[in-house]
């Protein structure tokens, strides 16, 4: 096992925390205050964000998109350059977070089109603006990781990249800032935060048995906490810990050192470019698909699961509890809920992957031919 983790982003977690950018954000400079539709308008985050800040100059934007488009950023970048912003405060969920990273990397590149940065993963970036974050969502991780997803709607692309520069500084996680959060949402948030997990999990036995357990521990607290949490939305405790779940979910701790997959979210980021379906439902459809595709080679780790996480034998019965955790969430697991033709979304999918000639997966199998023959079963 070889790996080197670095993850520098200060937590600052729990209730009343918002304060604490106050001492974070430089004194001197211009902030830029980022956000999307106007949640933090109407839950206290907003007011909160605003009295941490002064007496800083704050510029506003106002507008980021779920699923944040690359159109709305590069409006954003020319705001920043006109206004010489100097640091990026994102509040919001990960959309936001998103949004936040690429404005930043984009106002430091020095390429001649900013999508290269995405069409290259990140490769190209050398710098980025300085950014924190106030976190109003649990599910994406982009709290606490240095990636970004962006899409661009007049392509129906949907890319990310990677790169060391956007850690955030600092994110704060006030469990009470997610109260107003629509249980739609919530449910969103576990499952994206379950399924980051298994991308870092579900590949083969690795003897990695510290990350084995480390992954199963935040599985087993998603199937204790999401429950409750949605069900009694304004308890502090359950939201706090599946808060914390979803961040160590992803702030690449549990990847480090054995094979990831990925499979599932780069199949899931076309559904929500072709479809318009969220995050989280796409990997819902499509992971336990993908685990059947790979039966073979991920058997013995879908057993082990089973077994340590469910207290159940065989794959069929993981596969089977793993579907039934998803829809007692109330997420549909495969594409009819959406009046998604499969074999339509299996042929427009395959071809994508076709051109940019990707694969994915722990074993680089996930291509044009995998997608098609997964996605075409999931109907
Ligand atoms: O825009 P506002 O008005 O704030 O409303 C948002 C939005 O409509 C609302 N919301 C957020 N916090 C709220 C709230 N409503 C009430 N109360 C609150 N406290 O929730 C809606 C969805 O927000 P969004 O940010 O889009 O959701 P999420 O956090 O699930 O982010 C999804 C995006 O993250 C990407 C996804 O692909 C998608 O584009 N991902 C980013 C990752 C990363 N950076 O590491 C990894 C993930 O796998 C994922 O791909
Ligand atoms: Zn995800």
């Amino acid at each position: 096992m070889n790996f080197t983790f670095r993850n520098p982003t200060e937590i600052l977690f729990g209730k009343g925390m918002i304060t604490e950018i106050g001492s974070r954000v430089p004194r001197a400079g211009t902030v830029l205050l980022l956000y999307g539709g106007g949640s933090i308008k109407h839950n206290g985050v907003y007011e909160q964000v605003r009295a941490a800040l002064k007496p800083r100059r704050v510029v506003e934007f106002g507008g980021i998109e779920p699923n944040p488009h690359y159109e709305t950023c590069l409006k954003v970048v020319e705001l920043v350059k006109k206004e010489k912003v100097s640091f990026i405060l994102a509040v919001g969920g990960g959309s936001v977070l998103d949004a936040s990273k690429f404005i930043a990397a984009a106002t430091c590149f020095r390429g001649r089109d900013p999508w290269d940065i995405l069409r290259t993963s990140g490769e190209n970036v050398k710098a980025a603006l300085p950014l924190g974050t106030v976190l109003t969502l649990p599910a994406t991780g982009s709290e606490a990781n240095s990636s970004s997803v962006i899409s661009r709607a007049t392509t129906n692309e949907k890319l990310f990249f990677t790169s060391g520069h956007v850690f955030p500084v600092f994110s704060v996680l006030d469990p009470t800032a997610t109260f107003s959060l629509p249980k739609k949402y919530i449910r969103n948030g576990i499952v994206d935060a379950f399924v980051h997990v298994m991308e870092q999990y579900m590949t083969r036995p690795s003897d990695a048995p510290l990350q084995d357990r480390l992954s199963e521990s935040v599985l087993q607290t998603l199937v204790e906490v999401g429950p409750v949490t949605l069900a009694r939305p304004r308890q502090y405790e359950p939201r706090a810990t599946f808060m914390w779940s979803a961040t160590l979910a992803l702030n690449t701790l549990l990847g480090s050192g054995v094979p990831q997959d990925w499979g599932t979210h780069m199949i899931g980021h076309e559904l929500t470019a072709f479809y318009g379906i969220d995050h989280a439902e796409s990997l819902a459809v499509v992971m336990t698909g993908l685990w059947r595709y790979k039966m073979k080679a991920k058997r013995a780790k879908i057993e082990q699961y089973g077994r340590r996480v469910w207290n159940t034998r065989g794959t069929e019965a993981a596969i089977k509890k793993t579907e039934d955790f998803f829809k007692s969430l109330g997420m549909p697991t495969r594409l009819s809920a959406y009046n998604i033709d499969a074999e339509e979304a299996a042929g427009k999918i395959s071809a994508r992957f076709a051109e940019r000639g990707s694969a994915f997966g722990e074993d680089g199998d996930i291509n044009a031919d995998a997608v098609f023959k997964i996605l075409r079963k999931l109907k």
